[in-house]
């Protein structure tokens, strides 16, 4: 009744940014992603009759906040009546900062709790029910480039392209740390309600994601960089034009666009996204890596410096 998992985060290129169905957590639009190789989330899960109450543990500390999101996760997967679990989670990267901890985690949480109860679920039924938890969570059951398509019922999840069949690297500049003051959830519901700019951005996004899977499918840099870049702005002017305003930027990340763009005035494969708070993601083809990562860091401001290839899906590990 035991079982470890381990699964990595993902950057969105297309992002997901509002839910069609707030109580099932049904993403408004598709998205594509890339899954990350060296940023992990290890989890084990036990569950164990004799217990009153989940317990879930986060390098080491107990975290009362992210439980009930978790329980309701493995009563979704395994049914209410299920033996209560004692979880523990362990993180190599910043938590709640804008690198998607929660995708590593409800994707590694799903594919240990199912084996630890030993269900028979394919990979399809785990990102759905880790996509009910967390949206772009879905994404981390797959590998390499990752598109997720929508209905107004279910989700449908695929690897469009594996890692290694067009590799890259990601350079993360972190420009904050500590926990975000609004969470990406809340963040898009108060974005769906307020922003005038949210319908627009729901009508457009298929229109980026054609572009972008048409990109990766012709191993396309330029055109891949380009409709990213478009779609990240985009995403956080809806954000912007929020009321209140969200606004997840400080000046840091500021310059690390503007780091991004020397770059590319110098004829450098890379370009920028950035999510749910102020870090920067340099996606750049690895042979540029070395200077993306070097002039990264000579950033003023810029705390510390992460870098991954890209990696693949959530998976078991044996005892
Ligand atoms: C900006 O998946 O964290 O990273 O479904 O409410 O848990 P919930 O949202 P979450 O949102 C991710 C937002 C984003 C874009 C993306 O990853 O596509």
């Amino acid at each position: 009744m035991r079982a470890t998992a381990v699964a990595q985060p993902n950057i969105a290129l297309i992002k997901y940014w509002g839910k069609q169905n707030i109580a099932e957590n049904l993403p408004a639009t598709g998205s594509l992603s890339v899954t990350l190789a060296s940023l992990t989330t290890r989890m084990t899960v036990d569950l164990n009759d004799a217990l009153q109450s989940d317990q879930l543990r986060v390098n080491g500390e107990p975290a009362a906040d992210m439980l009930p999101r978790v329980s309701a996760c493995l009563d979704y997967l395994l049914g209410a009546d299920r033996a209560k679990a004692s979880i523990d989670s362990e993180c190599n990267f910043p938590i709640a900062a804008g690198l998607a901890s929660s995708a590593s985690s409800f994707a590694a949480l799903v594919v240990a709790a199912s084996h630890a109860a030993g269900l028979e679920a394919d990979t399809l039924s785990l990102a759905r029910a880790a996509g009910r938890a967390s949206g772009s969570a879905a994404r981390s059951l797959y590998g390499g480039f990752v598109e997720l398509q929508t209905s107004a019922q279910e989700i449908h999840v695929e690897t469009i392209l594996a890692a290694e069949e067009w590799p890259m690297q990601v350079v993360v500049a972190i420009t904050a740390t500590g926990a975000k003051a609004i969470s990406s959830g809340d963040a898009m519901n108060l974005s769906a309600e307020t922003s005038p700019f949210y319908a627009s951005w729901v009508e457009h996004q298929d229109h980026d994601l054609r572009e972008a899977r048409r990109a990766v499918e012709a191993r396309d840099f330029a055109a891949l960089a380009e409709v990213s870049e478009h779609n990240c702005l985009k995403m956080h002017s809806v954000m912007w034009g929020s009321r209140p305003p969200v606004v997840y930027w400080n000046n840091v990340t500021l310059a690390c666009m503007e780091t991004v763009r020397a770059l590319q005035a110098d004829g450098v494969p890379v370009f920028f996204t950035i999510d749910a708070g102020p870090q920067v993601k340099a996606v750049c083809l690895p042979e540029a890596a070395g200077q993306v990562l070097k002039a990264l860091q000579q950033t003023d401001g810029v705390i510390d410096t992460l870098q991954s290839s890209l990696g693949n899906a959530a998976r078991l590990l044996e005892d």
